[in-house]
């Protein structure tokens, strides 16, 4: 694709500046025939102790005008839990209605994890989150709060709709890749939803995408396969409270938070690209936090936009990279966030 693409730029808190600098200087070395603007938000932990606001509709509104988002990480010990999770994150990924999560789980080069039997082949496949509905479409409620008859409701919506989208989102990505989809689910126990999202793949499947083989494995299970063998897995559709765990696990597998990047899609809307770890408080500041995760979600944004070439040319600085890091732990690098950057850059040169 060509002309120009507008940018919004949610550096956040705590590392979030740092690793979002990198992501940005990375994406800038390899912007051949497309133009970028960038527009800032001001957004986070450091604007909500302020004003009290978390992401009032003017700002929502200013990030439907962009062609895609990048964000470093919203968080800070001073603001109670939930708060950013809830208000901030959670509304824009509802409000842009950015209902899938991607989440590639790609073993790099050079990458040291907990799990020294996998080789870079193993550990090669995709978490397709559903990111609209299930246990965080916030229903439910207290009764008799407070007393010692308490009860607490969570209730998971699972839609029609919201289903299909996700399972069908799956099955094309799916295509594009070995052709195999596994549902992951817990369908001996949530008999309800787990029975709507088997019943949605076999019926897709089955009337639109006989190419694509399809298996189910349960969420407990597919933990146990993760670890043990991970190369039985293309692309996974599942939840989203077990798109949300797993995606952590899947994490460790590929060397830790600071390499995992996710993109919060809307496939006709807006797409907001994140580093999956938080704001790291403890190397705040510090240039010790590892870029890759938010210049991997920056890879996953401009192939969003179309640019695959330029986003080709950062997996190859980020293979490059991983080749000469020590580890992909903050503060273990043995060199500094920037200098990672910098990897990277010369990895994706021409
Ligand atoms: C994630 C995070 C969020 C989630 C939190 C911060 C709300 O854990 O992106 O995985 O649960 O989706
Ligand atoms: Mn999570």
């Amino acid at each position: 694709m060509s002309g120009s693409h507008t940018i919004g730029v949610i550096r956040g808190d705590g590392t979030g500046p740092e690793v979002v600098n990198e992501a940005l200087k990375v994406m800038e070395s390899v912007r051949e025939g497309f133009e970028v603007a960038l527009v800032e938000f001001d957004l986070g932990a450091e604007r909500y102790l302020r004003t009290g606001e978390t992401l009032p509709d003017d700002e929502l509104a200013r990030m439907r005008t962009c062609d895609a988002i990048l964000l470093g990480a919203v968080g800070d010990p001073r603001v109670k839990p939930g708060v950013l999770e809830r208000d901030l994150l959670l509304r824009a990924r509802f409000q842009l209605d950015q209902y899938v999560n991607l989440r590639p789980v790609v073993r790099y080069p050079g990458v040291k994890t907990l799990v020294p039997s996998h080789s870079e082949e193993d550990v090669n496949f995709v978490v397709v989150r559903e990111n609209s509905e299930g246990l965080y479409s916030g229903a439910g409620g207290f009764h008799r709060k407070g007393t010692e008859h308490e009860v607490a409701v969570q209730e998971s919506i699972n839609t029609r709709h919201g289903v299909e989208r996700i399972v069908r989102y799956a099955f094309d990505l799916a295509r594009t890749r070995r052709r195999k989809l596994t549902l992951v689910h817990k369908t001996n126990v949530l008999t309800f939803a787990g029975d709507l999202y088997q019943r949605v793949v076999d019926e897709v499947g089955a009337a639109d995408y006989a190419d694509v083989e399809t298996d189910y494995v349960h969420v407990d299970a597919a933990c146990i396969y993760f670890l043990d063998w991970p190369a039985r897995f293309d692309v996974i559709v599942t939840d989203n409270m077990f798109g949300d765990i797993i995606t952590d696990l899947g994490a460790m597998i590929q060397g830790g938070m600071g390499i995992a990047a996710g993109g919060n899609i809307n496939p006709i809307g807006v797409s907001m690209f994140e580093p999956i770890g938080g704001t790291a408080p403890d190397h705040t500041g510090k240039g010790t936090i590892n870029p890759l995760a938010a210049i991997g979600a920056a890879e996953m944004l401009l192939r969003q936009l179309g640019e695959t070439d330029a986003a080709a040319r950062i997996d190859r600085g980020i293979r490059v990279a991983t080749q000469k890091m020590a580890s992909m732990r903050a503060g273990e690098m043995g060199m500094s966030t920037s200098e990672v950057g910098d990897l990277v850059v010369e990895g994706a040169a021409r």
